[in-house]
């Protein structure tokens, strides 16, 4: 069993479609053992995206991932990492494959509806940044 971590940003939030992905989600065989409604800061957010600090999107990212509340998550299922990212689709929805999470609910590369680790070590950093032990219940 594997874990990883997942975000469903704020446009999906906002459009009411986290109930459709949080059911995909189950639907696909991934255990929801981590669950919360966050609302980031600015350094919040700064902190969980820093690898990306450098590049011309970071601005407009943490200002969009800081426009409305998120809900993050932990999910558990064997090769949860590659499972979750296969299940997203590729970062731009307009790349991404029929029936992905963000061709049908993505509008763009920035507001991409979902967020996943995309290996073990970011994995484990990304989970510890937004949980705790006892808010994880496998
Ligand atoms: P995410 O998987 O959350 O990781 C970083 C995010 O930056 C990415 O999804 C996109 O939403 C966002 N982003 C905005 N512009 C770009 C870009 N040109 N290339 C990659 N990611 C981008």
């Amino acid at each position: 069993m594997e874990k990883t971590f997942a975000i469903i940003k704020p446009d999906a939030v906002e459009r009411n479609l986290a109930g459709k992905i949080l059911a995909r989600i189950e639907e696909e065989g991934f255990k929801i053992i981590g669950i919360k409604k966050i609302f980031l800061s600015k350094n919040e957010a700064e902190g969980f995206y820093h690898v990306h600090a450098e590049r011309p999107f970071f601005p407009d990212l943490v200002a969009y991932m800081t426009s409305g509340p998120v809900i993050s998550l932990v999910l558990e299922r064997e090769n949860a990492i590659k499972k979750w990212r296969d299940l997203m689709g590729a970062t731009n929805p307009e790349e991404a494959a029929e029936g992905t999470i963000r061709k049908l609910y993505g509008t763009n590369i920035e507001k991409n509806a979902t967020h996943g680790s995309d290996a073990p070590e970011t994995a484990k950093f990304e989970i510890s940044y937004f949980f705790n032990a006892l808010e994880i219940h496998p």
